[in-house]
C-alpha cells in the first residue's frame, strides 16, 4: 500500500474508494450491451445523453435545473425534426447554448438520437 492509499485507510475512506470502484465496473460491463439501450436509458444514461444533468425529466433522478424542464414535448414540438435538430445541435437555434451538440460532435449515433428522440416526444 503507498502512502497516499494508507491516509485514505486511516481516514477510512478506502472502503468507499473500493466500493465506487466496483461500482464503476459493473457500468463498464453493462455498457457492453449499449446496442440495445432504449431511448430513455439513453438519455438518463450519465455516460451517453445524460439529459438529466440539466434537464428535469420524468421518471428521473437527481435532475439539474439550468434547462426548461421536459414536458409537454410532443406539443410544444409538434415536427419531431425540430426536436431532432435542437438534440442534433443546440447551437443553431442558440450559439451560446450549454446545451452539447450531441450529433455534431457524435456523442450520440444517429440511431440512437432517433431513440431519444421518441421518447422525449412521448413526454
Ligand atoms: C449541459 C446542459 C444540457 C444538457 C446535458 C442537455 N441540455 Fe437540453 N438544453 C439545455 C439548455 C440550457 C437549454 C435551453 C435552451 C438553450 O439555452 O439553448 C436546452 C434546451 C433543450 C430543448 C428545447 C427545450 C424547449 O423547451 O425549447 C430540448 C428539447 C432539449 N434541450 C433536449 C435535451 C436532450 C434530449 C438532452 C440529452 C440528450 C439534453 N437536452 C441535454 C442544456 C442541456
Amino acid at each position: 500500500m503507498n502512502n497516499s492509499l494508507r491516509k485514505l485507510a486511516v481516514l477510512g475512506i478506502a472502503p468507499a474508494v473500493m466500493f465506487s470502484a466496483m461500482s464503476l465496473t459493473a457500468v463498464a460491463t453493462a455498457g457492453d450491451k449499449k446496442a440495445e439501450m432504449t431511448g430513455k436509458e439513453l438519455a438518463f444514461d450519465r455516460k451517453k445523453g445524460n439529459c438529466l444533468a440539466c434537464h428535469q425529466i420524468a421518471g428521473g433522478d437527481m435532475a439539474g435545473n439550468i434547462a426548461p424542464e421536459l414536458v409537454a414535448m410532443s406539443a410544444r414540438f409538434p415536427d419531431k425534426a425540430k426536436l431532432r435538430a435542437q438534440i442534433w445541435d443546440a447551437q443553431v437555434a442558440n450559439p451560446d447554448t450549454l446545451m452539447p451538440p450531441f450529433g455534431k460532435h457524435k456523442i450520440l449515433s444517429d440511431k440512437e438520437i432517433d431513440k431519444v428522440v421518441e421518447f422525449i416526444s412521448s413526454l
